[in-house]
């Protein structure tokens, strides 16, 4: 049996090196196994329930999709679509909401930092807080269980949303028999959370992200904004840091190695950084191309996601009838 690996990107800002690494790379590499049958796709209803302008929505949809794309998405390959798109989502996921139970998103990381934020500043509790950031977890349960996803590669912060959508699926088959296949997240340790330049998360809700694709010299500034310790030129410094871990991400076992003894040897932070923009920019450039050639042609853009998302409905139309069928609801 062919296994189903899914993950979805929300386009509420500019793709981070946080993003690649944590998510999109490992849902490339699965592309490489013939067995795999891949989908990917853009939230963008998910990004809805934080960004309300459609400049902005438009944007960075575009830039998630170039994204994609410039990373190694081969749509003849993948199923690749905008989960707009696919209205079946939308369909599946108002029954599912009749499954899952209020206490599970009280629950929800997402929500629950809301309250916590709130209660803290005095605060109603929901202050702030739409339908659409609580149901949010149903949502993602729908994106999964559609197309029968066996695994879901994303980063850490990820996990319990797809532990989620994998008791919403066992609610409903505990309810109405046997019909919804269970995911698991599928994480990868040395990236389920890279740190940002601040020392934090890198997320784009903090601004401490390092841009995939953004101009050498801006990609040059980002890298001299990490921070590092106070320890002089000739002190020797430990492995044990961000831009440690950036610079073995991008550059590969052998080169990383030589990279720490320069460290343990005296290398300043200075130097370091310079050779970690050095590394950065020789990967990222040929990805940097694509991603251009991409903005500069977004009617090929869209419709490589008009394709995939007619792929996708075949698909998830089935879906949908098994579990109508399932409901009583034919
Ligand atoms: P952000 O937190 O920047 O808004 P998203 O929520 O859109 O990012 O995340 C898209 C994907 O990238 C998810 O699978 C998420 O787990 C992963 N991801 C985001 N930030 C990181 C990070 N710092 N380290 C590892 N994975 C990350
Ligand atoms: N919630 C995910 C994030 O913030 C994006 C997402 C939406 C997703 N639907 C999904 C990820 C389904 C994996 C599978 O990053």
């Amino acid at each position: 049996m062919k296994n189903r690996i899914l993950t979805g990107v929300k386009p509420t800002g500019h793709s981070h090196v946080g993003n690649y690494f944590g998510a999109i790379k490992p849902a490339i590499e699965f592309t490489k196994q013939q067995e795999d049958e891949c989908f990917y796709f853009i939230a963008d209803y998910h990004a809805l329930t934080t960004l309300k302008n459609k400049q902005e929505m438009q944007e960075y949809t575009y830039d998630i999709a170039c994204t994609w794309l410039a990373c190694g998405v081969d749509p003849n390959k993948v199923v690749f679509y905008r989960q707009s798109n696919v209205p079946e989502t939308f369909e599946l996921n108002w029954i599912l909401c009749n499954v899952t139970p209020k206490g599970l998103m009280n629950r929800a990381h997402a929500y629950k930092a809301c309250v916590e934020k709130n209660e803290a500043a005095g605060e109603d509790r929901d202050a702030g807080v739409n339908m659409g950031l609580y149901n949010y977890p149903i949502l993602m349960a729908a994106d999964i269980i559609l197309f029968d996803s066996d695994f879901v590669p994303v980063g850490l912060d990820q996990k319990q949303h797809v532990e989620i959508a994998r008791d919403i699926a066992d609610y409903f088959n505990r309810k109405f028999g046997k019909t919804l296949k269970l995911p698991e997240p599928y994480i990868q340790k040395e990236t389920a959370t890279l740190v940002g330049l601040d020392g934090r998360k890198m997320s784009k809700s903090y601004g401490n992200t390092i841009g995939l694709f953004t101009t050498e010299e801006q990609l040059r500034k980002s890298i001299n904004r990490i921070v590092t310790d106070s320890r002089m030129p000739g002190e020797p410094k430990d492995t044990d840091c961000p831009l440690f871990k950036l610079y073995s991400l991008f550059a590969g076992e052998e080169k990383s190695q030589e990279f720490a003894k320069k460290l343990q040897e005296g290398l300043g932070w200075g130097e370091a950084k310079k050779q970690l923009f050095e590394v950065a920019n020789e990967y990222l450039k040929p990805m940097r191309e694509k991603y251009f050639y991409y903005q500069s042609h977004r009617d090929e853009v869209d419709k490589i996601l008009e394709e995939g998302a007619a792929k996708a409905r075949i698909i998830a139309r089935k879906t949908l009838a098994r579990v109508r069928k399932a409901i009583g609801v034919e």
